[in-house]
């Protein structure tokens, strides 16, 4: 008999992916190896989202799709974790009777232990406890875990302490910690060690980044440090600890990438206040004036949501015109959706769906238009590039990796260079959000 298999499924943001990797590490270390494909596993994961009702409800159409397997193989184990797993806990097991487990996204730590004791009783477990924050472990890095990558994550701090008033991620990610600088210098440099070039730094408000009188800022310069590491970037980034040191970090620090993904939610005052985000559409217009001053180049991205229930058309034209003066490179534009023990969940919700639908409609025309012209400025220019994949899409021979601004190139022909280089290339075209491009 071979080692046991592991298969996770993974949704929602980038914290959740590295969470995922994180469990499959732990769970090598067990003696499970991955499976790509859940047939043949003997452990299937959803590592779950639950920020709108629609990932929320995938958990339940991905198990019933799956259970079948379970017929098949008795000594499969299907297990929910994630941020489903931390709202629901137990009340998961009544709804879903096949369910063996459910574990927390303070958890993943126990998930060997969740896992072997779900074996020896043949009962389903739940470990949803929150850790305490004054003794937080974060998951470390194991040196001996197969690195394939030259892009990683690294988490910076857990939890939030904003209270948006739609936003669930505060109660099922906890409060916020702040990772030891140390530890988090220790993990970048393994990973420099590895091949590792490219970092991102996680955090649901990371550049509220405070540990022992290290900021943010100063996180960056000592990260700019490291050797073998060529670029950082970092998400999600929060208007009220984007100070001046903050942005002129970024501007300064070669290794710091020329992207933010900077959340703007509204672009109304009135909806930013009723949302209790806890800044202007003037201070984030002046933030991004500064650093555009600082940066012509710097591609911004941002998170929009639509159809908040005290959203009038006016409050939406706000949005629009925000998203016009900015010229974002890309949005990722969601209609709100009411969550459970968030502030506004019981709120009268007046706008048809129509409307909703309708406005979402325009902003992401809108965003087309802009992504396209912001597109067609790019062509000609030269893009610093790492490459990172192989076979892209239909071609199998073509390469593609990120540019400086977070842009995906193509690049067809890369001569000698190999996987993890990073090559200079001119932009001979693209398309709404990707370029393509030659080696120079
Ligand atoms: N910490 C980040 C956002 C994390 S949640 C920040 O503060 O910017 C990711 C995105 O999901 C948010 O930016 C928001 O646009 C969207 N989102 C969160 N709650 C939502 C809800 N109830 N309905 C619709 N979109 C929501
Ligand atoms: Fe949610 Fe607001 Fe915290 Fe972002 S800052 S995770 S939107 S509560
Ligand atoms: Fe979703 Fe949890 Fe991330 S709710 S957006 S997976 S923190």
């Amino acid at each position: 008999m071979g080692n046991k298999k592991i298969h996770i499924i993974t949704f929602g943001c980038q914290m959740n992916v590295h969470d995922t990797e994180r469990m499959r590490m732990i769970m090598k270390q067990e003696g499970y190896d991955w499976s790509e494909s859940p047939d043949d596993a003997d452990l299937i994961l959803l590592n779950t989202c639950s920020v709108r009702e629609g990932p929320e409800n995938k958990v339940h159409s991905q198990l019933g799709r799956l259970k079948p397997l379970k017929e098949k193989n008795k000594e499969l184990l299907f297990g929910v974790t994630g941020c489903v797993a931390q709202q629901k806990g137990k009340e998961l097991l009544k709804q879903i009777s096949y369910l063996d487990l459910v574990v927390g996204t303070d958890a993943i730590a126990s998930l060997p232990n969740v896992v072997k004791k779900v074996k020896e009783t043949g009962k389903p477990v739940v470990q949803t406890e929150f850790q305490d924050n004054s003794e937080y472990e974060f998951v470390e890095l194991d040196i001996n875990y197969n690195f394939s990558k030259f892009s990683d994550f690294v988490t910076i701090m857990k939890g939030c302490n904003k209270r948006c008033s739609y936003c669930i991620v505060p109660y099922v990610r906890g409060r916020e910690v702040s990772r030891p600088v140390e530890d988090i210098l220790k993990e970048i440099e393994m990973m420099a060690q590895k091949g590792v070039k490219e970092i991102t730094l996680l955090g649901q408000t990371v550049n509220s980044y405070r540990y022992q009188g290290i900021d943010f800022a100063s996180l960056l310069y000592k990260i700019n440090d490291i050797n073998g590491i060529e670029r950082v970037r970092f998400t999600s980034p929060h208007p009220k600890y984007f100070t001046e040191p903050v942005m002129d970090a970024i501007a300064e620090l070669d290794k710091v990438m020329e992207h933010i993904h900077y959340p703007l939610q509204s672009g109304s005052n009135e909806v930013l206040k009723h949302m209790r985000r806890q800044y202007s559409a003037e201070l984030y217009l002046s933030q991004i004036a500064y650093m555009k001053k600082k940066m012509p180049q710097l591609e911004i991205t941002t998170d929009i949501i639509v159809g908040y229930p005290t959203e009038t058309d006016a409050d939406f034209e706000e949005t629009l015109k925000i998203m016009k003066e900015v010229e974002f490179d890309n949005s990722f534009s969601f209609l709100y959706s009411p969550r459970p023990m968030t502030a506004i969940y019981d709120l009268d919700d007046p706008i048809p769906e129509e409307e909703k639908k309708e406005r979402l409609h325009k902003l992401k025309e809108l965003q087309e238009e802009i992504s396209i012209s912001r597109t067609s400025k790019l062509i000609g220019s030269i893009q610093e590039v790492l490459i990172e994949d192989e076979g892209d899409g239909r071609n199998k021979n073509q390469f593609s990796g990120r540019s400086r601004g977070n842009r995906k190139v193509f690049i067809d022909d890369i001569g000698e260079y190999k996987l993890g280089d990073i090559v200079k290339v001119k932009v001979i075209s693209g398309s709404v959000h990707a370029l393509k491009g030659e080696i120079i």
